[in-house]
């Protein structure tokens, strides 16, 4: 059975007499693995406490646009960007109709708006409304913009008609879930990344450092996380939120990263080196800070341990991939490290370019093994 491990879901309760179901939505959800968060409409809370799915969720229960302490604490941009899968369920008729047209109202509407996450619908609402020609148009609207549909059952109705329009079954609703994320090519598997930039202490104040702020190795553990990996990152310097799944390890200095890297190397089936490892550090630290009595300073500069060349050396080794930021001869340099560094693959970047470079957003990198060079 797939499963939600390591997945974000969002629970969206709107209203409808099926609310009194979420509590145990939100339970299978959490069986199949996944950490669940909630949004209620103020029809669902006609139906289901706020108490209750808070205290099922374990996690604080969202349902104002405009409450401010909320906001301070995960805006719905933030909550909208949180998420790996929304799920409305129940989806009332008021609150389909309102995704058909694109409002943002209310918290629910507003966080779909936002999301570029996959939306699932579980419509819950009397047989006769279900049937009606609006919700019809409106789902065959919603299905082509990409939206799943989690089919309603056929049954008895809490108004006493016979017909389609039941919630589906909790349980059906958390197995539709995890069935869309087909990606477990990870599953089972253990993987170590460092990233940041490392620090090195020239004085009690000062140090030398670089310009990495960590984005690369995020993505990177966010994607392994999301294949279904144990994930661990060993973290220096960065200027980015930390991937709360992963068991995060922070160091500061070179010499702490290597420790930390060998410490757990073993068990490992992947590593991923992505920091920006400084290559020296002062060879001493002073204790005190530096007095500028001097119009110069001299510092001698010692290398620091090729934490990846290292890992590569191991007689049980995982399979490793290193990066290679470089300006001039891309391929050439690439290819020289692959062969340097003994690793499986190194991940080249054109740091010469700014849109694609240090600190950016967007990447461009070249996948080089010795078989073969990839674009991305
Ligand atoms: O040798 P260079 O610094 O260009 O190689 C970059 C690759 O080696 C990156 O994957 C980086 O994380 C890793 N590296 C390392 N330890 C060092 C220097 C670089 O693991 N001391």
């Amino acid at each position: 059975m797939n499963t939600l491990t390591n997945k974000r879901v969002l629970l969206g309760v709107s209203g409808s007499i099926a609310a009194y179901k979420s509590p145990d939505i939100v339970r299978r959800l959490q069986d199949l693995g996944a950490e669940v968060r909630v949004i209620v409409t103020d029809g669902g809370k006609k139906f289901v406490s706020e108490r209750s799915l808070q205290t099922i969720s374990k996690n604080k229960v969202y349902s104002n646009l405009w409450d401010k302490e909320a906001e301070l604490a995960m805006s719905h941009i933030e909550l909208a960007k949180w998420s790996d899968i929304v799920i409305i369920a129940p989806a009332s008729a008021n609150t389909i109709a309102k995704l058909c047209h694109g409002r943002a109202d209310d918290l629910l509407s507003t966080v779909i708006l936002a999301t570029d996450a996959k939306v699932m619908l579980a419509p819950s609402m009397n047989q006769q409304m279900f049937a009606s020609k609006a919700i019809k148009d409106n789902l065959k609207i919603l299905l082509k913009r990409g939206i799943v549909l989690i089919e309603p059952g056929f049954g008895e109705q809490a108004c006493g008609d016979i017909g389609e329009g039941r919630l589906a079954e909790p349980l059906e609703i958390a197995k539709q879930a995890a069935d869309l994320f087909t990606s477990s090519s990870l599953s089972g598997k253990k993987v170590l990344i460092t990233l940041g930039g490392t620090i090195e202490a020239i004085d009690p104040v000062r140090y030398i450092s670089n310009h990495s702020s960590g984005k690369m190795g995020m993505a990177l553990a966010h994607e392994c996380i999301q294949a279904g990996a144990k994930t661990t990152l060993i973290i220096g310097s960065i200027s980015i939120d930390i991937e709360t799944r992963a068991e995060v390890i922070r160091i500061v200095s070179a010499e702490d990263m290597y420790k930390a890297v060998m410490q757990r190397i073993e068990s490992q089936d992947l590593f991923i080196s992505c920091a920006a490892v400084a290559d020296f550090r002062p060879k001493n630290i002073s204790n005190n800070k530096i007095k500028k009595n001097n119009n110069s300073v001299t510092i001698e500069l010692i290398k620091n341990k090729d934490i990846l060349a290292s890992v590569c050396q191991l007689n049980k080794k995982p399979i490793c991939i290193g990066f290679a930021a470089e300006t001039e001869n891309l391929i050439d340099n690439a290819r020289a490290k692959l062969a340097s560094k003994q690793c499986e693959a190194i991940i080249l970047n054109d740091v010469s370019q700014s849109e694609i470079g240090l600190n950016s957003d967007e990447n461009e990198v070249h996948f080089i093994t010795k078989e073969e060079i990839v674009k991305k």
